[in-house]
This record gives C-alpha cells, structure tokens and sequence, in this order.
C-alpha cells in the first residue's frame, strides 16, 4: 500500500536550520522577479480596492514586497531571517530603521522610512493581531508549503486569525510525487488545503 504524503514527509526544519540556509546562501526559492501568478492573480486579491494591507507569511526578501508596495499598498512580513529582511531592504534601496517589538521578546521589526514595508524579524507563531493588525490579503508563495507539516493546521490556524472579513489569500503550491523529494517545499494535497482553510 502506498505510504500516505505525511508519513513519507516527516523533516522537520527548526529556525536555526533556516538561519543557516541563509546564512549559507542556500537560498534557491529566492526569485530575482515578481512571481508570475502574483501577477496574474492579483487583481483577485486586490479586488477594485485601493492601498490595502498584504501579508507576506515567510517573506524572505521577496521582491514581490516592493513591487506591491510601490503600487500603494502596505505591506508587513515576517521571517526568521535577519539577513534577508535586511537584504530585502538594501537590495531594494529603501532606507528602513530598526525596532523592538513590544510583546515579543527579541524580536525586531525592520521599517522602511516612508512606513509603508514593516517587516518583522520573529518566528510567525509569535505574531498575533494585536501585534500586526488583520490584513485585506495574504500572498503565500513559498510559506504554507515551507512549513514542518506538524505545524500545518496551526499555521492555517494562524492564517484565518489574521484575516479581516474581505482578505482575499493566493496560496501558491505544486505537484510532485512526495516519496522522490524529502521537502522543503512540501507536497500539500489539494484536499487538505480544503480542509484546512476551505471554510
Ligand atoms: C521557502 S522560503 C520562502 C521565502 C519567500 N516567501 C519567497 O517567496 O521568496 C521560506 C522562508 O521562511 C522562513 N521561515 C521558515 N520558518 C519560519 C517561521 N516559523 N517563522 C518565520 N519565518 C520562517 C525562512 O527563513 C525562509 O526565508
């Protein structure tokens, strides 16, 4: 009988693991462009409004976060990575400041000066609503399916929590036979996304 795709993807990856990718440059995901279906899809997030909220869950220093930004909307991050929110902004050229985030301890948040990219250098289990407010839209590329799959339902969980009534979230996932690819990126079966965030 074929093993189901979470028996066969059990790797966890702890923070640590991702600070060191970093650190070591093992960043493959990192794209130099915006992502394709970003820009296909997004007027479905944006849905006629003007300048709303986006959350990037697991930003790393995607440069999708600029190129909303400069259309006008506001965007927050969160990655565990100080290298990358930081690399995100000076290879951006936009100024930023650095703060301490009252509520988590240790972390921080990384601002550009205008006060339109805040992006916060924590693990995302750490932020709340109290923290960062509801968003009008999630762009998930690289975040749900980089997720241990111990920590998928909490992390949907986490998602929900962070919608406001009208957010509109793009999740972008993929296809392959699990038993050839250890993960990260993790195989997420359509059905499972439908039972985690189908509601
Ligand atoms: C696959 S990368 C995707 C980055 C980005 N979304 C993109 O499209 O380029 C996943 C990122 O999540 C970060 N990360 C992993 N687990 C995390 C966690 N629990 N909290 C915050 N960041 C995390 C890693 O440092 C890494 O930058």
């Amino acid at each position: 009988m074929m093993e189901s795709s979470n028996q066969v993807q059990n790797r966890v990856l702890s923070e640590k693991d991702w600070i060191d990718n970093w650190e070591k440059r093992k960043i493959g995901f990192h794209e130099a462009d915006v992502h394709k279906l970003l820009i296909e899809f997004l007027d479905d997030m944006v849905n006629n409004r003007k300048q709303i909220k986006i959350f990037f869950p697991l930003c790393g220093k995607a440069v999708d976060m600029n190129w909303l930004a400069k259309m006008g909307h506001t965007i927050v991050g969160v990655d565990v990575s100080e290298l990358g929110l930081k690399e995100f902004f000076e290879e951006s050229n936009i100024p930023y400041v650095e703060e301490a985030v009252p509520g988590i301890s240790g972390a921080k948040v990384f601002k550009s000066v205008s006060g339109n990219i805040s992006l916060y250098c924590c693990n995302l289990f750490d932020l709340n609503e109290t923290i960062v407010g509801k968003f009008d839209g999630i762009w998930d590329r690289g975040s749900m399916v980089a997720m241990n799959p111990i920590d998928r339902e909490r992390y949907a969980n986490a998602m929900i929590s962070l919608m406001d009534k009208d957010c509109r979230y793009l999740l972008v996932t993929l296809e392959y036979n699990p038993k050839l690819h250890p993960g990260p990126p993790f195989y997420v079966p359509d059905a499972e996304l439908e039972k985690l965030l189908g509601k």
